[in-house]
């Protein structure tokens, strides 16, 4: 069985100072965590977390990447420059970015390909919003995510991790039930499972509103592999108990 992987998306917060005291108390309580854990954090943390993480299995996320290379792109930020910085996954198309920054699917699917062609694994994430669910599209919102970041990388998206976050779950307290999160999943898993036959190697996550109550019960679902998460990722002690649920 795969590990299952737990990432914080710190999201646009954090300092200097309550990052350290995180940090180290993550450290101090994962022990030789069952799962694999990473946090997103914001840019300008990453030497910072670079030098906290030396030694440990904490891995390091990037919240975002460019689809250039380099060059012309005021306030991008490349893999190339993630990559030296220690940075193993980048969040790609979360729904935020989607919606406060007009990322479309063909971008989400750009970002992902540039990710992977520099070794870093991409967080593809994909959700749907409130009216599309009660329109009855989730299953049709997610699958033409999917579908994009498929078109685009074709067998190379046995390197990615998926992200199911519905949007109306993230930050609202309103998590989906596991059932919910269940159904969204194995109908990503076959999506997924369609498009190359290592799809076995493709971690599914969870995201919008886990916590340490609910962990346990979304991560013993068979097609949930792990968590994307935002607010409890920035208190340790919840954190820690997410953790401590994924085995
Ligand atoms: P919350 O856990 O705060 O709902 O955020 C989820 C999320 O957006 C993670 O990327």
């Amino acid at each position: 069985m795969k590990k299952k992987l737990i990432a914080g998306n710190w999201k646009m917060n954090g300092n200097l100072a309550a990052n350290e005291a995180l940090v180290r108390a993550l450290l101090e309580g994962m022990g030789d965590a069952a799962c694999t854990v990473a946090v997103c954090v914001p840019a300008p943390y990453l030497a910072q977390l670079r030098a906290l993480r030396s030694g440990s299995a904490l891995e390091i996320g990037a919240q975002d990447v460019s689809q250039h290379e380099q060059g012309a792109y005021t306030g991008e930020i490349s893999a190339l420059m993630l990559k030296e910085f220690g940075v193993r996954y980048a969040i790609v198309g979360h729904s935020e970015r989607r919606q406060y920054h007009g990322e479309t699917d063909a971008l989400v699917a750009e970002k992902t390909k540039t990710a992977l062609a520099h070794g870093i694994t991409p967080i593809v994430c994909v959700g749907e919003t409130l009216a599309e669910r009660e329109a009855g599209k989730t299953e049709e919102v997610v699958k033409r995510q999917m579908a994009a970041v498929i078109h685009t990388n074709g067998h190379c998206i046995s390197e990615i991790v998926v992200a199911y976050e519905p949007v109306w779950a993230i930050g609202t307290g309103k998590t989906a039930t596991p059932e919910q999160a269940q159904q969204v999943h194995a109908l990503l898993r076959a999506q997924l499972h369609a498009a190359t036959s290592h799809s076995d190697r493709i971690s599914i996550l969870y995201g919008g509103s886990m916590n340490a109550a609910n962990a346990a019960s979304l991560l013993s679902q068979p097609d949930i592999d792990g968590g994307l998460v935002g607010g409890a990722s920035l208190k340790a002690a919840d954190f820690l108990q997410i953790i401590a649920a994924a085995r």
